[in-house]
C-alpha cells in the first residue's frame, strides 16, 4: 500500500473532549464495537457473494479497459466533452473533476489535459439553451455523454432529446451517432433501445450498482478519463480502502468507526451531518455525499417493514467560506448536528501572503505567511470554537488531494453509507421515495395512462389565489 493513506480522526467526538453529555464515552464506543464487529463479518461476507456489486467495481479490469480504449478512440477529436445526466449520473463526474483537475481547466487551454467538461445535472432552460448558442458552433469537436443507468429519467431524455435534434439538424444522422456516447443499462430501458436502434457506441452500468454508488464505473471514469484524470490511481485508491473497511478489528476499520460514531450521534440527538471540506478542491465530494447519504439512509420503513422514518440530514458547507454564513448557528443554534472536516495537509500549491502596506503595520503578522496555513489553522480554529460549544467534530485527513486519495474516499465513504445502513436496518440501495415524484411529472407532462395522477396532482398544487399575498 502506498504511504499517503486519509485518516479519519475521533478524539474530538469523545467526552475526555466535550464531556459526557454530547461526547461518546469509551465505554460506549466500546460496546457498540463489541455489537458492531460482526456487522464486518457480515458486509465482507455479502461482498465475496456479490451482493454489494459496487464492491467490485476498483477490482473489475474490463470496465477500465473499456473506458480507456473509448477514451483513446476520441480523446483528440474531442475539445468539449457534455455529460447529461442527473443524481448518482452526474454528482460523481462533478466531484472527481472539481477534486482532480485545474480550477481554470475549462477556461485555460494550457491547463487542460483534456476536453473541456460541462455536467448538465438540471433542465434549467435558460442555463441550458444558453449553453447550446455557445457550442451549436462547435458540435464538430463535441461530444454528448448521455448517463442514465434506468434510461428512462425525464430529466436526462429531455436533455437528450434537444440535443438530438441539434445534432441532426447540423449534423445529419451520422455526425448525430458518432457525436453521442451513451453509459447506460446493458439491455434495459428507453436509452438502451435508442442506443441500438442508432448504433451510439455505449458504455455499461453494471447490474445492481444504483445511480449513487456508481461512480467507480464508466458512469464516473469515462468523463474523467477523458479529461485526463488517471482512472487507475482513483481505483488503486478504492482498492486499498477496500483492505482497510474489510478489517475486522473494529478499531483498524475507518467505515465501521465512522459509521457507528455517526449512528451513535443520530441516537443521541444529533440528526443533522454537517461535511466541511477546507479545500476547494474538496467542496464537490460534499454534494457527491449528500446524495449518498440522504438517499441511502433515509427510509420510511426498516428490513422488518416497520414504520421507522430514520435517517441522517447532511449538510454540506465549505470552510473558509461557509464561517461566515453559519457557523454562528453551528456554534449557538440547537446542539443536532455532527461535523465532518476534510482537512489537507499539503495543497498542491501555496501562495505567500504580501507585506503589510506601511500604514497599517498590524496586519505584519499575516505577511509572509502561506495561504495553507491560515486555511488550516482556519479549520483549527472553527474546529476549537465548536468544540467550546461541546459539538462533536470528526475530520478526514488527507495528506493531499490526488487520484490515490480521492479513490479512498470514495469508496470509504461508499461502504460507511453500507455499514451506517446495516446499523438503522434498512436497505441503503433503494430510493422508492423519490419514485412518486418522477411518476408525478410524467403524470403533468401528459403521459398516457396517468390522467388519474394528473388531476390528483393539479387539485392538491393548482396555486388558490385566496392564499396569495
Ligand atoms: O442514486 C440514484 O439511484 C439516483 O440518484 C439516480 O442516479 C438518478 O435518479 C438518475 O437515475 P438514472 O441514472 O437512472 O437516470
Amino acid at each position: 500500500m502506498s504511504e499517503s493513506q486519509i485518516k479519519l480522526y475521533y478524539k474530538n467526538v469523545t467526552s475526555e473532549v466535550i464531556g459526557p453529555e454530547h461526547g461518546i464515552t469509551a465505554d460506549q464506543l466500546k460496546q457498540l464495537a463489541e455489537e458492531t464487529s460482526p456487522l464486518i463479518s457480515q458486509l465482507n461476507e455479502e461482498k465475496r457473494a456479490g451482493k454489494t456489486p459496487y464492491r467490485g467495481l476498483p477490482f473489475n479490469k474490463e470496465i477500465s479497459q473499456k473506458v480507456k480504449e473509448l477514451v483513446a478512440e476520441l480523446k483528440d477529436r474531442c475539445e468539449n466533452l457534455v455529460v447529461l445526466g442527473i443524481g448518482g449520473s452526474a454528482l460523481g463526474n462533478i466531484a472527481l473533476q472539481t477534486a482532480l483537475n485545474p480550477y481554470m481547466h475549462n477556461l485555460d487551454g494550457a491547463q487542460r489535459p483534456g476536453p473541456r467538461l460541462f455536467v448538465f445535472d438540471n433542465i434549467d432552460p435558460v442555463q441550458f439553451g444558453l449553453f447550446l448558442d455557445w457550442v451549436s458552433d462547435r458540435l464538430d469537436k463535441t461530444i454528448f455523454n448521455v448517463i442514465s443507468k434506468s434510461g428512462q429519467t425525464t430529466e436526462t431524455l429531455s436533455q437528450f432529446m434537444i440535443v438530438r435534434q441539434v445534432l441532426l439538424d447540423k449534423l445529419g444522422p451520422e455526425g448525430y451517432k458518432e457525436r453521442v456516447i451513451a453509459i447506460t443499462d446493458a439491455k434495459e430501458g428507453i436509452l438502451r433501445t435508442i442506443s441500438d436502434d442508432v448504433g451510439f457506441k455505449t458504455l455499461i452500468v453494471p447490474n445492481g450498482v444504483g445511480g449513487r454508488f456508481s461512480v467507480l464505473s464508466a458512469v464516473g471514469l469515462f468523463s474523467a478519463a477523458m479529461c485526463g484524470i488517471d482512472i487507475d490511481s482513483v481505483l488503486e485508491g478504492a482498492r486499498d480502502m477496500d483492505a482497510r473497511v474489510s478489517c475486522e478489528d473494529f478499531y483498524k476499520n475507518p467505515a465501521a468507526i465512522n459509521a457507528v460514531i455517526n449512528y451513535h450521534f443520530y441516537n443521541h440527538g444529533k440528526k443533522i451531518s454537517v461535511m466541511m471540506p477546507y479545500s476547494y478542491a474538496l467542496k464537490d465530494l460534499a454534494d457527491w455525499y449528500r446524495q449518498l447519504w440522504a438517499e441511502s439512509l433515509g427510509k420510511a420503513k426498516d428490513l422488518a417493514g416497520e414504520d421507522v422514518h430514520i435517517g441522517p440530514t447532511p449538510v454540506k458547507a465549505l470552510g473558509a467560506t461557509d464561517q461566515h454564513s453559519q457557523v454562528q448557528l453551528y456554534r449557538e443554534g440547537p446542539n443536532d448536528k455532527l461535523f465532518t472536516f476534510l482537512q489537507v495537509n499539503n495543497f498542491d500549491r501555496d501562495l505567500k501572503i504580501g507585506p503589510a502596506p506601511d500604514c497599517t503595520p498590524e496586519l505584519g503578522y499575516l505577511a509572509g505567511k502561506n495561504l495553507s496555513e491560515l486555511l488550516n489553522n482556519e479549520k483549527r480554529a472553527t474546529e476549537y470554537a465548536l468544540l467550546q460549544s461541546k459539538r462533536p467534530c470528526l475530520t478526514v485527513v488527507f495528506d493531499e488531494v490526488n487520484p490515490y486519495t480521492v479513490g479512498q474516499f470514495i469508496y470509504l465513504y461508499e461502504v460507511t453509507t453500507s455499514f451506517a445502513g446495516a446499523l438503522f436496518g434498512i436497505n441503503p440501495y433503494d430510493q422508492s421515495a423519490v419514485e412518486l415524484g418522477k411518476q408525478a411529472t410524467l403524470a403533468l407532462m401528459g403521459k398516457p395512462g396517468c390522467e388519474k395522477l394528473a388531476k390528483q396532482i393539479q387539485s392538491l398544487t393548482e396555486i388558490d389565489g385566496d392564499f396569495l399575498v
